[in-house]
């Protein structure tokens, strides 16, 4: 028997109240899951789940009554689970329950059963780790599988066959890459080949589940990680198809060009150093998601992209929209971020005019700095001379962004000719004209050929509605 070393870290007052709820009902309690193994990895975990040999339910209402009024309880009868939300933690209650599977659906048929039961129906032999709450071996730790020794050595095995486990609810497969990632943690042989077999199954489970554990996968330390296993196992073609269409090299006239799969998870990794804003690291990953579809090869020049990320920038909505990920201001900020992420190479490589780079800060706004980070992470060349040389061009157009913001305060511009002002100097109802009048301003005021000054740019408001065939009325 071996008694859990962390016995002294069930600190928290929760465990005790718990513990003697269940000898009240008379019943087994152990905390179980994801706690137990966050506990034992040293991570911080905010979700408790306890399991109760008899019914959760009525071990969740005595634990929120012990607790005092402000706690209350949440009861979904269908599951046959609580749920008690205390301090910043979720505590979750459940009976103990032996489930089996139809092919068609996750939704397990469920009775009740032993603790063992309910270890069996777990996913991962490190997510079947129990702690007892009883009485007579308070913080023992149970564990059937060997989860403690996976733990070590940094395993993903399921703890019945893997087969099955994947094919009763195949959200775990995608679970499965994501704690790898998460973790550092290599997924065991036979669960490998059972993912790579049953990747299929991966169609019953909702979009929106499998964007959450997308999600969660990309924002752990090491992304790549994960999107290799989802590569290698053939997952990442059913649920991420425009992703994987990078995958390959071509070549012509002897001539390859990068591998731009592998590319873009080295972008994503660089990138996972700097920031965990989820957003920006989609950017990472969709900003050279065109390039198979704008690969020509050049006779005397080469592989060439041209025109991906504008291309890519219009992919956005769609592949979003797919995932099931928010069409919403993120959205907007990604595609903004895949369309400009050339620009700042482009500037580095030329001499860099003022109006270049008003127009890059007009363009950007307040996202330049994420937009240059997303250079920064770009630059994956494995001779070092050529990223030093990168890295200084893309500090020279800091510098330059710097001195024309300072001066031309462009991030948060209006330009100062509105609509309005058009409408009412010339006596014109809404209409195209408009449009192209105001821009014609806004244009010449990023170019340099006025200054950024209102009575200039009504006089160039005049100039042009004169050109365009009308006369000041107004003002
Ligand atoms: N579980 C499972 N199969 C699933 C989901 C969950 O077997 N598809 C089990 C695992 O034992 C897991 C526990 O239910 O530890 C709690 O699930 P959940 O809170 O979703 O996951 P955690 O393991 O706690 O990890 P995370 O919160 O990071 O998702």
């Amino acid at each position: 028997m071996y008694f859990c070393p962390v016995k002294e870290k069930l600190t928290h007052p929760i465990f005790q109240v718990v513990s003697d709820c269940a000898a009240e009902m008379n019943a087994d309690a152990y905390v179980i899951g994801g706690w137990v193994r966050d506990l034992l990895l040293g991570r911080e975990c905010k979700d408790i789940d306890f399991v109760c040999i008899g019914s959760g339910i009525e071990l969740a209402e005595r634990v929120a009554k012990k607790l005092g009024n402000d706690s209350h309880v949440n009861v979904y009868k269908n599951f046959g689970t609580a749920q008690i939300p205390y301090e910043d933690y979720v505590i979750e209650f459940v009976g103990a329950r032996k489930e089996s599977y139809d092919r068609g659906s996750r939704k397990p048929v469920v009775e009740d059963g032993t603790l063992q039961d309910d270890q069996n129906r777990r996913d991962f032999t490190v997510n079947a780790l129990a702690i007892s709450l009883n009485k007579e071996n308070y913080g023992e730790l149970l564990d059937p599988f060997g989860g403690i020794k996976d733990l070590d050595a940094g395993i993903l095995r399921t703890p019945l066959s893997p087969d099955i486990t994947y094919s009763d609810d195949p959200l775990r497969m995608m679970r499965a890459i994501r704690f790898a990632s998460q973790l550092g943690f290599t997924i065991e042989k036979t669960s490998f080949e059972a993912i790579s077999k049953n990747r299929d199954r991966i169609k019953i489970v909702s979009k929106e589940r499998i964007a959450d554990e997308l999600n969660k996968m990309i924002l752990s330390p090491k992304p790549s990680v994960g999107f290799k296993f989802l590569f290698d196992t053939g997952l990442l073609k059913l649920i991420f198809p425009q992703l994987a269409l990078l995958h390959g090299v071509e070549f012509a006239d002897g001539k390859g060009h990068k591998d731009n799969f592998y590319h873009t998870l080295e972008v994503l990794d660089n990138i996972s150093k700097s920031t965990n804003d989820l957003w920006l690291r989609w950017a990472a990953i969709l900003h050279d998601i065109a390039k198979p579809q704008t690969k020509r090869f050049e006779e005397g020049h080469g592989w060439t992209f041209h025109g991906h990320e504008d291309r890519g920038s219009r992919m956005v909505p769609k592949i979003f929209a797919e995932l099931k990920l928010p069409l919403n201001e993120k959205m907007k900020y990604v595609q903004k971020l895949v369309f400009l992420h050339l620009r700042p190479i482009v500037l580095a490589k030329n001499e860099i005019t003022d109006s270049a780079v008003r127009r890059l800060l007009f363009e950007a706004g307040d996202d330049i700095d994420d937009l240059m980070m997303l250079c920064d992470a770009d630059i994956t060349s494995k001779n070092p001379e050529k990223v030093k040389r990168y890295l200084r061009n893309f500090e020279i157009v800091r510098i330059k962004l710097k001195e024309v913001e300072e001066k031309d305060n462009i991030r948060n511009w209006q330009p100062p000719i509105t609509g309005e002002v058009v409408m009412k100097t010339f006596n014109l109802p809404p209409s195209k004209t408009i449009g192209i009048i105001k821009d014609a301003v806004r244009e010449a005021i990023l170019d340099g050929i006025i200054p950024n000054e209102y009575e200039k740019a009504f006089q160039f408001m005049i100039e042009k509605g004169k050109e365009l065939g009308f006369k000041k009325v107004n003002g």
